[in-house]
């Protein structure tokens, strides 16, 4: 009689791009939702309970009350860079390695922050919308203007890669950088200043850091009252670090020019949200890294994080690399020698 050897199983919450699907279906039992939506609530714990790997998106929320319900779950990979969808906590406390993709979309996100600069600054949505319903009848010197980047000054928050890349190419614009981050960097070409100062000393300002409880609102009423009245926001990383009723009012007062935003609080945009009405703003569906080689890119590098994780070896990029630590110190424990 031949022993067979049962292979991990995996659960991937939707169908990704590149080859990275095809090698993990060499070498796992793989199961990949067949939607084109995410797997609701009830189909997501379901598949978590049988699986001992999971390849997860930035819209499926793996909480605790999941992990609970997952005793054989030996990694989780997110297909994103962003982990504010996972209790990396209770991971942790469960010595579950998690496996995110940061690197490989830092320049596509930075390129759509500096294009939503532009949008912002150079009216273009509106634009667009006002040659399309026929309300263009001539060349006036006075239509739609708009802002200029080039003279005038971004405000960083959060000088993290993406933030940095950004700081990059709008020095390239010849705008002047101010930045915030919380642990004060030292970086060439920036100066680095606290919050208000550059809430205060700038045009544009784009936001870069991870949310956190710390960082959860931290754009609220009273930072668009400390920023200079006309200046302009973008978000591209989370939307709940921003508050959206306050940036609307914001916008409906004139106080700030304008905003472009790509994520949101609630993700998709809810029909009653204040933001569809509020003037001047650009809106984009959570695309910060959608070109065709980035996200084939974050693909791989989440099947090969799941791939390390369940082969038992360390995951090329772990953001709780803390659990092997404890596995480490319980195998000594143990006196085992690897
Ligand atoms: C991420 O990976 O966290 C990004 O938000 C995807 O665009």
């Amino acid at each position: 009689m031949t022993e067979t050897t049962a292979r991990p199983r995996v659960f991937v919450t939707r169908r990704l791009p590149g080859s990275g699907l095809a090698g993990l279906r060499d070498a796992f039992d793989l199961e990949v939702w067949p939607e084109s939506g995410a797997p609701p609530r009830e189909a997501l714990l379901a598949a978590a309970a049988r699986s001992d790997g999971l390849l997860c998106l930035l819209s499926d929320r793996i909480d605790a009350a999941l992990l609970d319900h997952a005793p054989r779950l030996r990694v989780l990979s997110s297909c994103s860079v962003g982990l504010d969808h996972v209790d990396l906590v209770a991971a942790t406390a469960r010595g579950l390695p998690v496996g995110h993709t940061p690197g490989v979309l830092t320049d596509t996100t930075a390129e759509l922050a500096i294009a939503l600069l532009f949008a912002a600054a150079r009216r273009v949505v509106e634009a667009d919308r006002f040659v399309r319903e026929g309300r263009w009848r001539e060349w006036s010197p006075d239509l739609m203007l708009g802002r200029d980047l080039s003279g005038a000054t971004l405000g960083v928050v959060g000088l993290g890669a993406t933030g940095r890349a950004v700081a990059q190419r709008a020095r390239a614009l010849g705008m002047r950088v101010l930045g915030w981050n919380r642990t004060p960097r030292p970086i060439d070409g920036l100066a680095c200043v606290s919050l208000p100062e550059l809430l205060a000393g700038s045009d544009f300002v784009s936001v870069h850091v991870a949310l956190t409880p710390e960082t959860r609102g931290l754009l609220d009423a009273a930072a668009f009252e400390q920023m200079r009245p006309g200046a302009v926001l973008v978000n591209v990383a989370r939307g709940g670090i921003v508050d959206e009723t306050a940036l609307a009012a914001a916008l409906r007062s004139g106080r700030l020019a304008g905003a472009a935003l790509d994520v949101f609080a609630r993700e998709p945009l809810p029909e009653a949200s204040p933001l569809l009405a509020a003037p001047n703003l650009v809106l984009t569906p959570h695309i910060g890294s959608a070109s065709v080689r980035t996200r084939t890119r974050m693909a791989d590098l989440a099947a090969l994080n799941l791939r390390a994780g369940l082969r038992g070896e360390r995951m090329p990029h772990c953001a709780n690399p803390e659990v092997y630590e404890g596995a480490q110190r319980a195998r000594k424990a143990r006196g085992e020698t690897t």
